[in-house]
């Protein structure tokens, strides 16, 4: 069963045309199809450029459709006119792919306050909502409450960025490229913290992300998006056991699932496609001791 069995993303033959009728139309997505269930990880990875942005920018409503194709949250069709939108910008939280576009505020603390005031939650469970947010992302709340937006160095602000998303619980939370620019203590960090929210609060996550390592330590099901289509669809373990297929689609897999493979050529193949370290270490020690 993926996650607790319900369905809570459904994107079914999306297409999507930038600036339409114009001489700079780009038609961006000609078939995205998929699904992901409440309480799972799920990644979508594809070249630059391949829509996976836009895919995720559809999911919370920043992008309507006017095109073929459909997109249901949580049940609610996203092309009904009648949809209350904040309602889903609430189930749906999105990290943009660049954080110094999502802080308006001036302080870090009004900022992260925003979603919860507009939503009119009183003041002293607003501050308890911030408080709890900046603790999951690691951002000390007496530290960085009054700190200046502008003032934050690009880690900070990506964690602001996703403290801000976090102060309206939201049932999704999509990650577009979000540890970008954070260094790699902070980056697993982080990416642990993340991984938290789904195994304790049972939030279902939906990460993009260029980096193929970060991806396999992450996720349980991978979509692989290229020219606009989806065009793989299945566990991690599996996907990165098609080293060929990827490299058609421009990417890589994890450096050890690729030393798996390489050795599995040379007659030496190993119990499954490894996709951390630590599992090519048990299993290479399995091996060398049997
Ligand atoms: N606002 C926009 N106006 C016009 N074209 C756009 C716009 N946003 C994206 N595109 C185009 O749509 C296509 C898909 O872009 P998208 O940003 O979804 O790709 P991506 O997979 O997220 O790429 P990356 O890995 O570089 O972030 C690209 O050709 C891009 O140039
Ligand atoms: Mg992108």
């Amino acid at each position: 069963m993926k996650g607790n069995g319900r369905r809570i993303v459904e994107v079914n033959d999306l297409h999507h045309t930038y600036l339409r009728g114009s001489p700079l139309e780009v038609t961006a997505l000609k078939g995205v199809t998929m699904e992901v269930y409440e309480g799972e990880v799920v990644g979508i990875i594809g070249r630059t450029g391949a829509g996976k942005s836009t895919v995720v920018q559809h999911l919370n409503g920043l992008i309507r459709n006017r095109e073929p194709g459909k997109v249901i949250i949580d049940g609610q069709d996203m092309s009904d006119t009648s949809l209350d939108i904040t309602t889903i910008r609430q189930k749906v939280g999105l990290i943009f792919q660049r954080p110094e576009e999502q802080l308006f505020e001036r302080l870090v603390g009004d900022d992260i306050a925003f979603g919860p005031k507009k939503l009119g939650m009183p003041r002293e469970e607003r501050r308890e909502r911030v408080r709890w947010a900046m603790e999951m992302v690691g951002l000390d709340f007496d530290r960085f409450k009054n700190r200046f937006t502008f003032s934050l160095s690009g880690g900070e602000m990506r964690k602001t960025a996703i403290a801000g998303v976090l102060a309206l619980r939201p049932k999704v939370l999509i990650l577009d490229e979000s540890t970008t620019g954070i260094d790699p203590r902070g980056r697993r960090d982080l990416l642990s913290r993340i991984k938290g929210l789904n195994r304790e609060h049972g939030i279902t996550l939906i990460c993009v992300s260029p980096n193929m390592e970060e991806v396999a330590s992450m996720v349980d099901r991978i979509y692989v998006i290229d020219d606009g289509r989806t065009v793989m669809n299945d566990t991690t373990r599996e996907i990165f056991a098609r080293p060929e297929e990827l490299r058609r689609y421009g990417l890589g897999v994890p450096q050890v699932s690729a030393v798996a493979s390489r050795l599995a050529e040379k007659g030496l193949a190993m119990p499954r496609t490894p996709l951390t370290v630590a599992e090519a270490e048990e299993d290479i020690w399995r091996i060398l001791s049997s």
